[in-house]
């Protein structure tokens, strides 16, 4: 039985209709979630630093700081039923007497527009490999030919900056019909398609990898390689691949019908996250062994892995291009969740079509993304704090502002929603709440500042005074 309160509550109506069905709900938000974050970042990130440990400490972010956070944001979203932005003022005000934490709402707007500035060019990228793959070009070209082509890519501004283009694209159409129409089918068959071929990957791996040496990198920790700031960078990947902390999922909660299970969604969603990106790992770390590249090289480690295992296959442009097809799908349903809350917040705010919202906020973004593009060539000696421009973008977002926004999103649900609210949104099922609650009120702001303070260095500088 739900108390008046929900009741009350459940009358509101989100301006942008609703999920068909709680798996219409999963399948979305398994498609924001499942992106380039699992098959591009996980792999290069987890070799940067170092695997094994790094690995570990990402499963544990996902179970302890990952779930409540998702849980916290979608049961904001769906009491709200708004844009987070308004979302956030509306339940502040509700709540706790106080709009103010309508600006965590903005923050999340903000990190999803200079997310998807970034997130655009490497789909553009992917879009671009469909192509290659397609002509041939990486048959019979071992490690050193398959470099050059990608950096030959890399090195010509334009033709980045043209797929880029083409990316951005295809998502302002699509944000602009709606998310529920096309979206949905998407990803129905994308997520099993995309989940067969790294299957049929891995068993290539298997047979012509070291999959020995790459089990033992992703899988024996050794702690003494962990830096505080490996441990941010684990932290902050927990928070991407997730797409948690800057109001996507609070965003796709909106449109959730109210009878459908926040605990069990999220689960589904985060198993399916992870397994895919420990499935992308097993995949290219054998690869990187067996051709003796470097599992530190950076953004541009599966650009180089995935098209040489291709190369070698039989079959291999017809599977190559079909896997870099599916990628860019995947980057497609989430590069729509980044720009989500954006756009819902200039329509129900400016009054607004889709349409018009969809192209301003694309606009921007593209116009944004211009400084990644040219990261990886023109200005690639121009460097500051931690690299080139997309180094910090990059940084900037995963690994400080997502983190802060899970930190202001569960100090929300824990501490000032009341119980009541909280309770009537995840069913108050005993021992699924309550781990909720510890997890939401302690575990993951305290987890969160900790991390933060350590990769700065601001608690051994105090202990040391
Ligand atoms: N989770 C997506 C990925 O792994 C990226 C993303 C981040 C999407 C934040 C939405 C919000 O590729």
């Amino acid at each position: 039985m739900q108390s008046n309160q929900a009741t009350e509550t459940g009358k509101r109506n989100s301006l942008h209709g609703q999920w068909s069905s709680r798996m219409a709900f999963i399948l979305a938000v398994t498609g924001s979630a499942v992106g380039l974050g699992n098959i591009w970042k996980f792999p290069y990130v987890a070799g940067q630093n170092g695997g094994g440990a790094f690995v570990l400490v990402y499963l544990a972010c996902v179970a302890l700081i990952g779930m409540p956070v998702m849980m916290s944001e979608i049961l904001i979203g769906r009491r709200g039923r708004r844009n987070p932005i308004s979302t956030m003022a509306l339940l502040g005000a509700e709540e706790g007497n106080a709009r103010h934490w309508q600006w965590v709402g903005a923050m999340g707007v903000l990190a999803g527009v200079l997310i998807l500035s970034y997130y655009s060019v490497i789909g553009g990228w992917t879009l671009a490999y469909v192509f290659k793959s397609g002509s041939g070009a990486f048959s019979e070209s071992g490690a050193a030919g398959i470099t050059a082509i990608r950096d030959a890519f890399l090195g010509n501004w334009k033709t980045v900056a043209l797929f880029h283009t083409i990316f951005m694209t295809l998502t302002i159409f699509v944000v602009a019909r709606g998310v529920e129409r096309g979206l949905e089918q998407a990803v129905r068959f994308m997520v099993p398609a995309l989940l067969i071929l790294l299957i049929t990957l891995l068993g290539y791996s298997i047979n012509s990898g070291h999959f020995g040496e790459g089990l033992a990198f992703m899988f024996t920790p050794d702690f003494s390689k962990l830096t505080w700031d490996s441990v941010l960078a684990a932290m902050g990947q927990a928070f991407f691949t997730l797409s948690i902390g800057m109001g996507a999922v609070m965003a796709y909660g909106a449109y959730l019908p109210e009878e459908t299970s926040i605990g069990g969604s999220s689960a589904a969603v985060a198993i399916a996250d992870t397994s895919i990106a420990t499935l992308a790992g097993l995949v290219i770390f054998p690869l990187v062994f067996a051709n003796n590249l470097d599992p530190a090289d950076g953004p541009g480690l599966v650009f180089i892995t995935l098209p040489l295992a291709f190369g070698q296959m039989p079959g291999g442009v017809f599977f190559s291009t079909l896997f870099f097809l599916l990628l860019s799908f995947a980057a497609w349903t989430s590069a729509i969740s980044l720009m989500e809350p954006a756009v819902a917040w200039l329509v129900e705010r400016f009054n607004r079509t889709r349409s018009e919202a969809a192209l301003m906020i694309g606009l921007s973004i593209w116009a944004l993304g211009l400084g990644t593009v040219l990261s990886f060539n023109v200005l690639s000696e121009f460097k500051f704090l931690r690299g080139t421009i997309f180094d910090n973008l990059d940084h900037l977002t995963i690994n400080i502002m997502l983190p802060l926004g899970g930190v202001f999103i569960t100090v929300f649900a824990g501490w000032v929603m009341c119980r009541n609210s909280t309770s009537d949104e995840l069913g108050n099922t005993g021992n699924m709440y309550k781990l909720w609650r510890i997890l939401a009120r302690f575990v993951a702001p305290i987890g969160i500042i900790f991390v933060f303070l350590k990769a700065v260095g601001l608690l051994d500088y105090l202990s040391n005074q």
